[in-house]
């Protein structure tokens, strides 16, 4: 595989976010390092199956093996970005009156606060996985999801507009596994308002995403 086709981490300057460790950060920057590490194998092993412009019945076992693989790691990778990139050190706690995503929670829950216990109880639910608040950009409408594992639960050609990590691994440095609430406090001070506004404001109208 060529350089051009490979992904390369992103970086993150996240040091001195309240409740969150820059050791956890630390480890956190390595493991997803990992998933952009895996989904460039993986794409390169993929691509040896195929270069012989066909996927041979003797390969299949192997190769559909990898394939299903390549959404785990996708997403792992893909979700860490947003996860990392809607966070900042000095945070501002709850977006802002006047956001657009706070209209979006209003028009959509009835209130922000309504939204926010919706994303909170998500972000408790026991399991391995993610909360996130999803905007559908045919209607503007924002919905929260449970994610498990990377891959299971994404709303296709919907837009993440604020991604939490609660894999255990996000908080266990700093926290108990049963104080898995303190961490989603924590993480709400620390989330970059500007950041999620950026996305609702980039997705753009007119997809072909169902009303
Ligand atoms: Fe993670």
């Amino acid at each position: 595989m060529s350089a051009k086709n490979s992904y390369t981490p992103k970086q993150f300057n996240l040091s001195g976010l309240n409740g969150i460790s820059d050791e956890t950060l630390e480890m956190h920057f390595k493991l997803y390092e990992g998933y952009v590490k895996e989904t460039n194998n993986l794409t390169e092993k993929i691509s040896k199956f195929l270069e012989d412009g066909k996927v041979d019945q003797e390969e299949m076992p192997a190769y559909s093996e990898l394939t299903r693989r390549m959404g785990f790691e996708y997403n792992g990778m893909v979700l860490h970005e947003y996860y990392f990139g809607n966070m900042k050190k000095d945070g501002s706690g709850d977006a802002d009156k006047t956001s657009a995503f706070r209209k979006a929670a209003e028009a959509t829950f009835g209130s922000y606060d309504i939204w926010k216990a919706d994303f909170v109880g998500v972000g408790k639910m026991r399991g391995v996985g993610w909360a996130i608040c999803y905007q559908n950009p045919a209607n503007n409408r924002l919905s929260n999801h449970w994610i498990t594992l990377h891959e299971t639960g994404n709303v296709s050609g919907f837009n993440p507009v604020l991604v939490m990590d609660v894999w255990e691994h996000a908080f266990l440095l700093d926290y108990k596994p049963a104080e898995r609430p303190k961490y989603i406090e924590a993480f709400f001070s620390n989330i970059d308002w500007n950041a999620c506004e950026e996305r609702i404001k980039s997705s753009g109208t007119g997809r072909s995403v169902t009303a």
